[in-house]
């Protein structure tokens, strides 16, 4: 059994801080700063920020009534609807009602178990392309090489693997995008036009550029029948046949965009954050690193079942460090949360960072124990929520889980992640990556 570790958090003041200064101070840092101890230990917190109504859920019932047993109440906020409009329209992470029912149903199919399985190869191929550039005592920024692998990924396995989309440029503009949003969305909550104001963000609205051109050219490509049978061409073919031309084009590029970032993004930050615990953890690493042998030992394709320490290492990982920490939805009728009212028009906020370390849901919560994922008794079933729940839970969730595990169990068998002592903190503000990189020693294994 290795020692109780405790991985870096934010400083928690113990009373919650006034709400602008929690917004326009702290917050303004990354999402999960500013939050006191009582927020991982109340059941409910209302708020009126800027004008909106708040309430941030803690009650895992609360939870499972708005993603589940009231989903139809519950859109995806106007704001977010503004803030992501640029970049993936009207796509399947923003749409609502039909629109995003009849898309969940074009693309529900190649994210089933089995199409993940045949995507295995892919993943194996990304890892390998990765390892190919290092070398022996190298210091390498693993957050930068995970962004390149899943980009990678997501490009082999659905968009037939178009150097367009692995560029480093299009790390760059993606990145840069991506910064832009805390500013976007300050622009947006006081409801100015988006101008912005900085440079970094204007170079988020030039990346934004970027990636739709790109992208149309890459859907443009499909179209006029210029590139063999991939995801992108299955969706574009369905897109046509639903909804007239003009139309279908637009959601083809709102799709291309959605799948390129949601599908790249996230995952990058959970391979991140377990290779920055296990690197802090160097005895648990070297238990997974002979699962991960023992399990590829016979051609380099491990089953699931042969990985389940590094299963729950990953599942810990995410309850610490949930790559999405923050998901909202807007009510539509006026609805009850135990003793709360909610209007129409009030945020429902749902923050996996804050119920993943409630007090109340976990014993130890801000220590790494994969042994808390042996078994799943007695845990809630909207306690755990690194992916959503109900209608609108992560629909790549099983790609990501089975690409995470590849590709760690790979690396882990080739190579070993040295700490190099330096702190640690969680930055990001749509999601949770350590804040400047996360530089690692590699080291070969003989
Ligand atoms: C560790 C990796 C990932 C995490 C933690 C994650 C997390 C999430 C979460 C929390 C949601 C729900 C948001 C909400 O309810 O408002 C979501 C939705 C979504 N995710 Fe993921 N995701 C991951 C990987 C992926 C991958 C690999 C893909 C695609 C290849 C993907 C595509 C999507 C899409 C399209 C949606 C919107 C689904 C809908 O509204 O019907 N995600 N993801």
């Amino acid at each position: 059994m290795t020692r109780p570790f405790i991985p870096p958090h934010p400083p928690r003041p113990p009373r919650p801080v006034a709400g602008w200064r929690g917004f326009f101070g702290e917050r303004a840092r990354s999402s999960v700063y500013g939050w006191s101890e009582r927020a991982f230990e109340t059941d409910h917190i209302k708020r009126r920020i800027l004008g909106f109504t708040v309430h941030v859920l803690l009650d895992p019932d609360h939870v499972q009534q708005v993603l589940l047993e009231e989903a139809a109440n519950y859109a995806k906020p106007d704001i977010v609807h503004e803030l992501l409009h640029p970049i993936i329209g009207h796509g399947l992470l923003t749409s609502d009602g039909e629109l995003w029912r009849e898309q969940r149903r074009i693309v529900a199919a190649s994210f089933a178990p089995g199409a993940v399985e045949t995507q295995r190869d892919r993943f194996i191929e990304a890892a390998n392309r990765a390892m190919d550039g290092w070398n022996d005592g190298q210091l390498v920024d693993m957050a930068a090489e995970a962004t390149r692998t899943t980009m990678t990924v997501i490009a082999l396995a659905l968009f037939g693997g178009d150097p367009r989309l692995i560029s480093d440029t299009s790390m760059a503009h993606i990145a840069a995008a991506i910064e832009g949003f805390s500013e976007a969305r300050m622009l947006a909550l006081l409801r100015l036009p988006q101008f912005p104001l900085t440079a970094r963000g204007r170079a988020g609205q030039r990346g934004q550029i970027f990636l739709r051109r790109t992208l149309s050219e890459v859907v443009d490509d499909r179209w006029h029948g210029r590139v063999a049978d991939d995801f992108l061409t299955g969706v574009v073919t369905a897109l046509r046949e639903r909804f007239p031309d003009e139309q279908a084009r637009a959601l083809a590029i709102d799709n291309a965009a959605t799948f390129y970032l949601a599908g790249h993004e996230t995952t990058a930050n959970a391979l991140t954050w377990t290779l920055f615990l296990l690197a802090e953890q160097p005895e648990l690493q070297e238990q997974l690193a002979e699962e991960a042998t023992a399990a590829l030992d016979g051609g380099g394709r491990a089953t699931i079942d042969g990985l389940s320490l590094l299963r729950r290492a990953l599942m810990e990982s995410m309850r610490l460090y949930p790559p999405v920490p923050r998901f909202d939805r807007q009510a539509i009728e006026p609805a009850r949360l135990g003793e709360w009212d909610v209007k129409p028009g009030d945020i429902v906020s749902i923050w996996p960072w804050l119920i993943h370390r409630h007090r109340k849901l976990w014993d130890e919560p801000d220590t790494f124990r994969i042994d808390r994922f042996e078994a799943k008794a007695g845990r809630h079933r909207f306690q755990y929520l690194p992916f959503g729940g109900g209608p609108r839970t992560c629909v790549g969730a099983q790609f990501a889980t089975i690409e995470a595990l590849t590709l760690l169990a790979h690396w882990l068998r080739r190579w070993k992640f040295v700490s190099l002592g330096r702190p640690v903190e969680p930055g990001g503000m749509v999601t949770l990556r350590p804040k400047g990189g996360l530089i690692l020693k590699l080291e070969q294994r003989r």
